[in-house]
C-alpha cells in the first residue's frame, strides 16, 4: 500500500517541517508507503528531515529538460539533488489550471524515469466526462499519452493514480464500484501495454476527497493499492489515520511485517 500526501500550495517552509516531523513519528513501521508532496520551496528542508528514514519525498510536478532556459521550471536533476524519489505528473489541477496536455505529462514521465525518479501519472474523467459516457475513453486516452515513454524495463517504477476531478477537493468520493470499475480498466491497459508480470508491480491509487472518514470503505476496493490525499493529508493525525487503516485493509492483509503505529499523544512529539 502507498499513502501520497499531496500539500499542494500550502505551507510555509517551518509549518511544512513540523508536519513531516510528525508525520514521520506517526507512522513507523507500517506496511505501507507515505510519501509527502510538499510545494517545491520546503523539499530540500524536509529532504533533510526524512532522511534515512521510511517516510519518503516527491515534487508535485517536474519538467522534462534537465537544464536550460524554463524560467519557472524545476528539472529532475535539480529534484533528485534535493532528495526527491518521486514526481507527481499530470495532476489534474495542472491540466485544468495550467493548460497541461497529456503530450507533456508523457514527456514529464520520460524525463522522470530516465532521471530515476517515480513518476505518479494522475488520470481522471470530468464529471461532463463521465455523464457523456466518456470516463473510459478519457483514461485510456491519457494512459496512452502519458506513458508513451514508458517501456517493459523501466513500467514497473510507475504509480498510476485515478483521480477523478469531480472528486478532487469536492468532498464527494467516488464509490468503490466506480474506482474499482476504473481501476479495472487500468489494470487491464497496463497488462496490454506492459505485460501482466511488469503490470503487477504498478501500483494503482484512488485519489479525491479521501479522508479518514471514507477509508474504511475506500479500502475495501479491490484493485486498489494505495491513496493520493489532498486536503486531509495537511495534517498529521487524519493522514496518519488513514495510513493505520491502510494497514489493516484486506488488500493488505497478507502476513507482513509489524503494523503497530504509535498513537497520538506521545507520538505528537517532533523528533
Ligand atoms: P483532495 O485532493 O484529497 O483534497 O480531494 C486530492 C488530490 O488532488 O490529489
Amino acid at each position: 500500500m502507498l499513502v501520497i500526501a499531496n500539500w499542494k500550495m500550502h505551507k510555509t517552509v517551518v509549518e511544512a517541517v513540523a508536519t513531516a516531523r510528525q508525520i514521520r513519528s506517526l507512522v513507523r513501521r507500517v506496511p505501507v508507503t507515505v510519501v509527502i508532496a510538499p510545494s517545491f520551496t520546503a523539499l530540500e528542508r524536509i529532504g533533510r528531515v526524512l532522511r534515512g528514514g521510511p517516510v519518503q519525498l516527491a515534487a508535485q510536478d517536474v519538467h522534462w529538460e534537465s537544464w536550460g532556459a524554463f524560467t519557472g521550471a524545476v528539472s529532475p536533476l535539480q529534484l533528485r539533488d534535493v532528495g526527491c524519489q518521486w514526481a507527481i505528473i499530470g495532476h489534474s489541477e495542472r491540466r485544468r489550471l495550467f493548460g497541461e496536455s497529456d503530450a507533456v505529462a508523457g514527456l514529464k514521465v520520460g524525463a522522470a524515469l530516465a532521471h530515476r525518479l517515480r513518476p505518479i501519472l494522475c488520470v481522471g474523467e470530468t464529471l461532463e466526462e463521465r455523464v457523456g459516457g466518456d470516463t473510459l475513453r478519457v483514461v485510456e486516452r491519457q494512459l496512452e499519452r502519458g506513458l508513451v515513454a514508458a517501456t517493459a524495463a523501466t513500467a514497473g517504477r510507475m504509480v498510476v493514480a485515478y483521480e477523478p476531478v469531480w472528486a478532487i477537493g469536492t468532498g464527494e468520493t467516488a464509490e468503490p464500484a466506480q474506482i474499482q470499475e476504473a481501476h479495472g480498466l487500468i489494470r487491464r491497459w497496463l497488462d496490454g501495454r506492459f505485460g501482466a508480470a511488469t503490470s503487477r508491480r504498478i501500483p494503482i491509487l484512488y485519489g479525491g476527497s479521501v479522508s479518514p472518514e471514507n477509508i474504511q470503505r475506500l479500502g475495501a476496493v479491490a484493485e486498489l493499492n494505495g491513496v493520493l490525499v489532498g486536503g486531509a493529508a495537511l495534517a498529521a493525525e487524519p493522514l496518519a489515520e488513514i495510513v493505520r487503516v491502510l494497514a489493516g485493509a484486506p488488500a493488505n492483509a497478507k502476513p507482513k511485517r509489524k503494523t503497530a503505529v504509535r498513537r497520538t499523544a506521545k507520538s505528537n512529539r517532533s523528533h
